[in-house]
């Protein structure tokens, strides 16, 4: 198969690394905004570059992976589903809720696939997670912990177009809850600060966020991001039963020190970004991609699942605004079967 990959930056590379390997495609035609990125990353793969989108389309592609930064890939995914082509993209879908839920209608009437990159549903630890919940091995869970840290800021002016840290990190975290837990968040409480770097402030950022969620089943979390964790990244989640308690992310390049005199030593090596933590996991889902193309698998993640991520990510941007918690009713997008989600005609 031949596959169309539109954004040649930092994951965008890593998805054309893992494609341009696996035996069932024959060829990438890669483009970026940036020609050159492009034409470098073909010619070190051996695969060919496009000079623009126009061209992906015009030469024919099998189907599309959409890497471009985040304010792209509303109206790159409505092109390809125009187009009859299914489609890998980064998440979020949009920067926010209506070119999400357009994105979404439009990929609906055309009746294609639309696989988004949620890759913590293919990180081991992750999976560990939701298999034990599921196996009861827990017991009724009360408490979920959930840490997204990044240990360097990205750069100024990337930031005005990845949505926020809500939207941009923090979805992560909503999704991956929904995903192991198996449950829906109810409501929310939010806060942000931007007492680090100006050029958060400037954008209208936060660099440090917490959040308090409520689950349908009345288990709390907490789910907490900074873009400037020194010791490293650290993504970790941990989930408190009355039968037991596990963690994910926990391994020896975890940057965190104990203060105990008998804790385990600090990492030698503590993890320094989300391209070394979740390599396999990137790899894993874009394999999985193909496979979703090939009619051998079912999609692991649609538009509606990132939907209902982005939904929590909005009701924490309007709680931190605001000041007040804050229902997911109070989102449009809600799931049938939610709290407040509109019920079935005549009800
Ligand atoms: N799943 C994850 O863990 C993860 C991690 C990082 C980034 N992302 C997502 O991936 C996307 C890209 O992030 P990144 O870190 O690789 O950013 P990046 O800035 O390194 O790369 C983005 C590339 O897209 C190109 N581009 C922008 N608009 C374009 C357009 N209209 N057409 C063609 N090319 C265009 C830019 O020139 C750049 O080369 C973002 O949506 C981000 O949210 C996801």
């Amino acid at each position: 198969m031949r596959i169309g990959v539109i954004g040649t930056g930092r994951i965008g590379t890593i998805h054309a690394n893992t494609l341009s390997r696996h035996r069932e495609v024959g060829s990438l035609i890669l483009t970026d905004a940036e020609p050159a990125r492009a034409q470098e990353l073909a010619l070190r793969l051996g695969e060919t570059a496009a000079p623009g989108v126009e061209e992906i389309f015009r030469w024919g592609v099998d189907a599309v992976v959409i890497t471009t930064a985040t304010s792209a890939h509303a109206e790159l995914i409505g092109r390809a589903a125009r187009s009859g082509l299914p489609v890998f993209c980064e998440k979020p879908i949009a920067l926010d809720l209506a070119g999400t839920l357009a994105a979404i209608a439009e990929v609906e009437a055309a009746g294609t696939i639309l696989q988004m990159g949620f890759q913590r549903r293919f990180d081991a630890g992750y999976t560990g997670a939701r298999e034990a919940v599921r196996s009861g091995r827990l017991g009724r869970l009360h408490t979920v912990r959930a840490v997204t840290s990044d240990q360097s800021p990205p750069p100024a002016e990337w930031l005005p177009v990845s949505g926020g840290l809500f939207r941009d990190a923090l979805i992560h975290d909503f999704d991956v809850l929904r995903w192991v837990t198996g449950r829906k968040v109810v409501d929310v409480y939010a806060a942000g600060s931007d007492a680090g770097p100006a050029m958060f402030r400037a954008a209208g950022d936060v660099d440090t966020a917490a959040a308090v969620l409520t689950l349908d089943d009345g288990t709390l979390a907490t789910a907490t991001a900074t873009r400037l964790n020194g010791a490293g990244y650290d993504v970790r989640m941990e989930l408190a039963g009355e039968l037991d308690q596990i963690v994910v992310g926990l391994d020896d390049r975890t940057p965190i020190a104990s203060t105990e005199p008998t804790g385990p030593p600090a990492a030698d090596k503590p993890w320094t970004g989300f391209l070394e933590r979740f390599g396999p996991a990137y790899e894993s889902e874009l394999n999985a991609f193909v496979d979703v193309v090939r009619g051998g698998r079912p999609n692991p993640c649609d538009g509606r699942e990132v939907l209902q991520a982005f939904r929590i990510a909005e009701a924490c941007e309007v709680s931190r605004r605001e000041r007040r918690a804050v229902a997911l009713a109070e989102i449009p997008g809600a799931e049938p079967g939610a709290q407040g989600a509109p019920g079935p005609p005549g009800a």
